[in-house]
């Protein structure tokens, strides 16, 4: 804000000032200088500062202060800005509904991948459109890794070792790795997106940790490579929403997003279909997006929460099962006979058509085992559960059977 204040200003219609801060550590060397401003203690207590009129929120998490902070401000009627996606993508009906009843703005352009406009894209660009998709790569330590593994056919533990010396991944990556901060995220696009917030915990969310470099090694055999993937779609019944590791084809745009990119990709009724890509994360992209959010309000702008002036309920992504598409499973098993008829009679038992399937004899471990590719063509989630399970109780099948879906990208 201090190194563009005068461009700010002039977008803005009126400067934009920090008057008050809070932080855990007063004594922090932070890089810039604090002086004039209000420090306080406790950070809820600035919803009450009388000189405060935008509360930005960049605590994190979805529960104690941050919570707190944001609710107690949208209820003394003053304007949040906020990166946080877990408290959104949680709580966000509740918010939404403290918005409206005191006029309170809450914006979180920052929440959703950094420095690319992806909720303004959707809240506001895509306003006239009836959005049938949208999704993408929504976390850049997992795109990292995930790049990292294809291009050194080096294992994700060590990647990920890599990933945390280089401050590509946080000390505790759980939360990266397991997909559920781009799952966070997702779900704050999906409400967006469809007018109605999603009930979080009915999202099925995958991380990116039981892929081998076998996966991505085949994958990429196969026409494909394997990326982190958030979509949600209106189905017939419902909303259709995942984060899962998937198969997409090696031409499409969002394969090529590589390292710790993010993109958005969304398909619209009228608009088609279309992919942006940017840093989704670091100190420059997301002060920009903090600060779209500030300019926006300082010009008097007043966006309803979820884009929608009647947000219909809190809506449940319909069930696993009922999901339909290709999948990619790769099998571990010891190399001797007959294995690969048992694995065609469950499939056959299951209805899934194979559509191809690798195997290198050259890919044989000391101990006998070895991996092997299938590829489905069309068939229902629910019966590729059901397959693994099967495949996985062969005596001659050795570790958990991998299974992915293939995307169009
Ligand atoms: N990092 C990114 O690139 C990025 C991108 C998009 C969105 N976000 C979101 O931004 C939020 C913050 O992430 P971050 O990476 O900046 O985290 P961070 O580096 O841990 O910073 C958190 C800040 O909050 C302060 N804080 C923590 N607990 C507090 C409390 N109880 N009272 C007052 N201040 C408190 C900390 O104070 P001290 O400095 O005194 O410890 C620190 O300044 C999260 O919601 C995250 O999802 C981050």
């Amino acid at each position: 804000m201090r190194e563009n204040s005068a461009r700010i200003a002039d977008r803005a219609g009126r400067p934009i000032e920090v008057v008050a801060v809070a932080a855990r550590d007063r004594s922090r060397d932070r890089g810039i200088d604090l002086s004039g401003l209000r420090w306080h203690d406790d950070a809820v207590t600035l919803a009450a500062d009388p000189d405060v009129d935008v509360v930005v929120e960049l605590i994190g998490g979805s529960e104690g202060t941050a919570r707190q902070l944001v609710t107690n401000t949208l209820r003394n009627g003053k304007a949040v800005v906020t990166a946080n996606k877990a408290l959104i993508a949680l709580h966000g009906a509740e918010l939404s509904a403290l918005s409206s009843a005191h006029e309170a703005p809450l914006l979180f352009e920052a929440a959703v991948a950094g420095g690319v406009p992806a909720i303004k894209l959707v809240r506001e660009g895509l306003a006239g459109d009836r959005l049938l998709r949208v999704g993408g790569i929504l976390n850049g330590t997992c795109n990292y890794i995930l790049t990292e593994m294809r291009n050194t056919g080096r294992a994700f533990s060590d990647v990920l070792s890599e990933a945390k010396a280089l401050g590509y991944a946080e000390a505790d990556p759980t939360t990266d790795i397991d997909g559920w901060d781009a799952a966070h995220k997702l779900a704050i696009l999906a409400a967006l997106s469809f007018g109605r917030p999603l009930a979080f915990d009915s999202l099925h969310v995958e991380g990116i940790s039981r892929i081998s470099p076998a996966d991505l090694h085949f994958a990429q055999e196969l026409g494909y490579r394997i990326k982190l993937l958030g979509l949600a779609r209106e189905v017939q019944d419902g909303i259709e929403a995942w984060m899962r590791p998937c198969l997409v084809p090696i031409a499409s745009p969002i394969a090529n997003v590589e390292g710790v990119f993010n993109a958005l990709s969304y398909e619209g009724a009228f608009a088609g279909s279309q992919m942006i890509e940017g840093r989704g994360a670091g100190a420059g992209p997301t002060a920009i997006a903090v600060m779209a959010d500030l300019i926006d309000l300082a010009r008097g702008s007043r966006l309803p929460v979820w884009g929608v002036s009647t947000p219909a309920n809190r809506v449940e992504c319909v069930p696993r099962g009922t999901l339909t598409g290709e999948y990619y499973l790769r099998v571990t098993v010891q190399d001797q006979p007959g294995v690969i008829a048992d694995i065609a009679i469950i499939l056959r038992d299951c209805g899934v058509s194979l559509r191809g399937m690798v195997q290198h004899a050259n890919d044989k471990t000391p101990n006998g085992t070895v991996p092997l590719a299938l590829v489905t063509h069309q068939t229902d989630e629910h019966a590729m559960l059901v397959t693994i399970q099967r495949i996985a109780a062969l005596d001659s099948v050795v570790n958990e059977p991998m299974m992915l879906r293939i995307e169009a990208g």
